[in-house]
């Protein structure tokens, strides 16, 4: 497929940032034939060293930015782990994104140019090495199906995948009905997951209106449609759009049921949420069985209420595990 990429506006936003990470957008990313616009928000450790990379497609399949998420990037970033999320893809219809995932990983693979390239160029990160090779992508809600169409064409560099409260169909209510997944039909891929979802995902604000994240056609729905080594989490007294921060947060109450009364600890949650995210990360990447605990026993390790269930397919985990990876039928 043929395409030109270029950067247009490579003034950086910074933003002032405590401890050592640093966040910078790059407004506009063009990929042209067809024109489409990417809006770039980075996170990253300053510390001198290589990180592992996961990619954000975040919610309504990248038309909330990932502003909106500060809070949970930011830790995710704290924790050792670069961000790099992509929001405001303009000019397309949402069943295409999948295909424009595919230019943009194309492109940030590229050694000259893409991840490599938005490093070098910013001065606050320049001893900071995005490790292209322990590359994963993270979703939150139906980005899950934008991710999932992607897959199941091919791996491309992804090495593991991290889907938060995923649903799968082009919008979160399952009101247009398309499907990627048919459990327990598997899926043609299979590469380390882990699934986080929330208790309340599929609990309604009222009697005519679907809920955020119906369980016929979410979660587990996804669980029991990957065959590679796959962990599922529930933080039980959450719900789907809880880990967005004010005033988004307070936005999404008109459509997701949130936590209600005291139980509720929203930064808690968040923090808990970027920290299951990294321990996934590095438990595979690094083949790190301390941390691969804290996936597989959240419960001792979380302050939030937790479930959890996984089914390692056969790979074999006594001593470290595959690292990560992807294979496709
Ligand atoms: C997924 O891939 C299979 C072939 O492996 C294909 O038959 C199917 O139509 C694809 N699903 C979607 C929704 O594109
Ligand atoms: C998560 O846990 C809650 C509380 O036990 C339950 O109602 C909900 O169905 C669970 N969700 C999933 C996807 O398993
Ligand atoms: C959510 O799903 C669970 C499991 O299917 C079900 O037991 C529960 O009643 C559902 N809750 C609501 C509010 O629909
Ligand atoms: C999911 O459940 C809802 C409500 O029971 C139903 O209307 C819808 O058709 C179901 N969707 C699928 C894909 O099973
Ligand atoms: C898993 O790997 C370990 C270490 O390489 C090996 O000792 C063990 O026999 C393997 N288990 C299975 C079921 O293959």
């Amino acid at each position: 497929m043929f395409f030109a990429l270029s950067i247009l506006f490579l003034t950086t936003i910074s933003f002032s940032s405590t401890g050592k990470i640093d966040h910078w957008s790059v407004g506009n990313i063009i990929i042209t034939n067809p024109t489409i616009r990417f809006r770039l928000d980075i996170y990253s450790p300053t510390t001198p060293g290589s990180y592992p990379v996961l990619i954000y497609l975040p919610g309504l399949a990248g038309l909330v930015p990932t502003t909106c998420y500060t809070t949970m990037v930011t830790t995710i970033a704290q924790q050792n782990v670069i961000l790099i999320g992509i929001s405001k893809i303009e000019n397309i219809k949402p069943e295409k994104i999948s295909i424009h995932i595919a230019t943009f990983l194309e492109w940030v693979m590229k050694p000259n140019d893409g991840a490599t390239r938005l490093f070098a160029e910013h001065k606050a990160v320049k001893d900071v090495l995005p490790n292209m090779d322990r590359l994963g992508f993270l979703s939150h809600s139906s980005a899950a199906h934008s991710l999932g169409q992607y897959l199941n064409t091919t791996c491309g560099p992804l090495k593991l995948i991290i889907m938060m409260n995923p649903v799968d169909g082009i919008d979160p209510f399952g009101i247009v009905q398309d499907f990627i997944t048919h459990p327990p039909t598997p899926l043609p891929f299979r590469t380390p997951t882990l699934i986080i979802s929330a208790g309340l995902d599929n609990v309604s604000i009222g009697k005519k209106t679907p809920a955020c994240a119906p369980n016929n056609i979410s979660n587990d729905r996804w669980y029991r449609s990957l065959y590679g080594p796959t962990f599922f989490i529930n933080l039980t007294d959450y719900g789907h759009a809880d880990n967005l921060d004010e005033p988004f947060h307070e936005a999404s109450k008109l459509m997701c049921t949130p936590c209600k009364g005291s139980i509720c600890h929203f930064s808690q949650y968040k923090t808990d949420e970027a920290t299951l995210i990294t321990s996934f990360v590095h438990a595979i990447f690094n083949r790190d069985l301390q941390q691969l605990q804290i996936i597989k026993t959240p419960q001792i390790y979380l302050q939030s209420h937790v479930l959890n269930k996984y089914d390692l397919h056969g790979y074999n985990y006594t001593s470290g595990g595959p690292g990560g990876f992807c294979t496709h039928d």
